[in-house]
């Protein structure tokens, strides 16, 4: 794949901001970590004033795990299968997040759906991921998605977390083309790319804007 392709990215934050204490990040994270990999490189870089004080997954073989392993962050594999009740599994995710003392929730490849409860012990701080220009292609196969209804631009979006699936104040998009070559591969190495820019800068946006307070009122 060409490595370089045009994209926009609005608004584009140049210089992030810098943090004393460092923002406190939860990371919660189903898959490979690649995003959350990007957020260990520039915490380790001393370019993004983060302490990434736990990274909590779902899935006791996800590559995130060793990720955090190697990077030597505090990690707990959290299923839903081995709680009676939902409910059970999110207090169990919000102990451990509440005990980490975690001033934000980044959500980078989270494929649960939260409920409410979840979401109001957390208001404003919870960030989430997504792999199109939302509104469209809400869910879990959005890029298939975008390929199958032969969309000519898509993208990703970090958003606050709200109580609908995929909604909530957008922090940060980018866009590219979708070339008439692309397939899933391909088209998910472009905006992975871009997820990589993209979620640290909306981090450092939702982390001035909770240290400013600016969130309590929102
Ligand atoms: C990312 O592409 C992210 O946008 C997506 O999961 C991937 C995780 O990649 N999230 C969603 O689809 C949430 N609805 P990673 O594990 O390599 O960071």
């Amino acid at each position: 794949m060409d490595k370089s392709f045009n994209y926009i990215i609005s608004p584009e934050i140049s210089e992030f901001r810098r943090f004393s204490p460092k923002l406190k990040i939860g990371v919660l994270a189903s898959g490979k970590g690649t995003n959350f990999q990007e957020l260990i490189n520039l915490s380790e870089k001393g370019e993004l004033d983060i302490e990434i004080k736990v990274l909590i997954t779902n899935k006791e073989d996800a590559g995130c795990i060793k990720r955090a392993e190697k990077a030597e962050i505090p990690f707990k594999i959290i299923i839903d299968k081995c709680f009676t009740q939902k409910d059970l599994f999110e207090l169990e995710i919000i102990n451990t997040l509440i005990n980490y003392d975690v001033e934000l929730v980044v959500m980078a490849g989270w494929m649960k759906i939260v409920t409410p409860y979840f979401i109001s012990k957390f208001k404003n701080k919870i960030i989430n991921i997504h792999p199109s220009l939302l509104p469209a292609y809400k869910g879990g196969s959005a890029i298939k998605d975008a390929l199958l209804n032969a969309s000519k631009i898509t993208g990703c979006s970090v958003h606050f977390v709200e109580e609908q699936v995929d909604s909530g104040s957008l922090i940060i998009q980018a866009a590219l083309s979708i070339l008439n070559d692309d397939n899933i591969e391909t088209l998910s190495k472009k905006i992975q790319i871009l997820e990589h820019k993209i979620l640290p800068q909306s981090i450092s946006h939702a982390g001035f804007l909770i240290r400013s307070n600016f969130m309590e009122n929102y």
